[in-house]
């Protein structure tokens, strides 16, 4: 059962990044959507931050794991401000959160398409802002995604301490 998505959507994530990649604007669903895709990125960088040694790589794996939740937070802020409501369910009740080990996986090829997804999820990010007439809503959707591209940073840092 996927109860917590909305209906007509995809429960595999990355036919639901790929279709909201379609939109010019969001609907309030697709932000839900959004939101549950961004705490799977949490689920990412914190299996992430498990597979690698290298205590500062693992802190800056951790520390956008944290921002992929708080981008989550900032988006039911914008579905409240545009009418909507949404709560994040439990982990185990969010489709796109899969039980992930990482372990011997994390190497800078990986690191190097994780770098150019994030710099992908700003320039969407803005897309969306830009087309947005709430601009509480806007401000929110150019704050998680300036946020992206500092991810893209960090992990160009991670990809320099395996070195
Ligand atoms: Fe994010
Ligand atoms: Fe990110």
């Amino acid at each position: 059962m996927t109860s917590s998505i909305p209906s007509g959507y995809p429960d595999d994530q990355i036919e639901a990044f790929s279709l909201l990649g379609t939109r010019e604007k969001l609907s309030i669903d697709d932000m839900k959507i959004l939101a549950l895709l961004e705490v799977a990125g949490e689920a990412f960088y914190l299996a992430a931050a498990q597979a690698v040694s290298n205590a500062d790589a693992k802190d800056l794996l951790r520390r956008n794991g944290q921002e992929e939740r708080g981008h989550a937070h900032r988006l039911l802020k914008a579905i409240d401000l545009l009418g909507g409501e949404f709560k994040l369910p439990d982990d185990t009740d969010n489709p796109y959160v899969q039980p992930m080990d990482l372990n011997g996986v994390i190497n800078a090829d990986l690191l190097n398409i994780i770098q150019q997804s994030e710099k992908d999820g700003d320039m969407q990010y803005q897309v969306w802002a830009d087309a947005e007439s709430n601009e509480q809503v806007a401000k929110i959707l150019r704050q998680n995604g300036a946020e992206e591209t500092r991810h893209g940073e960090r992990v160009s840092q991670v990809v320099d301490l395996l070195r």
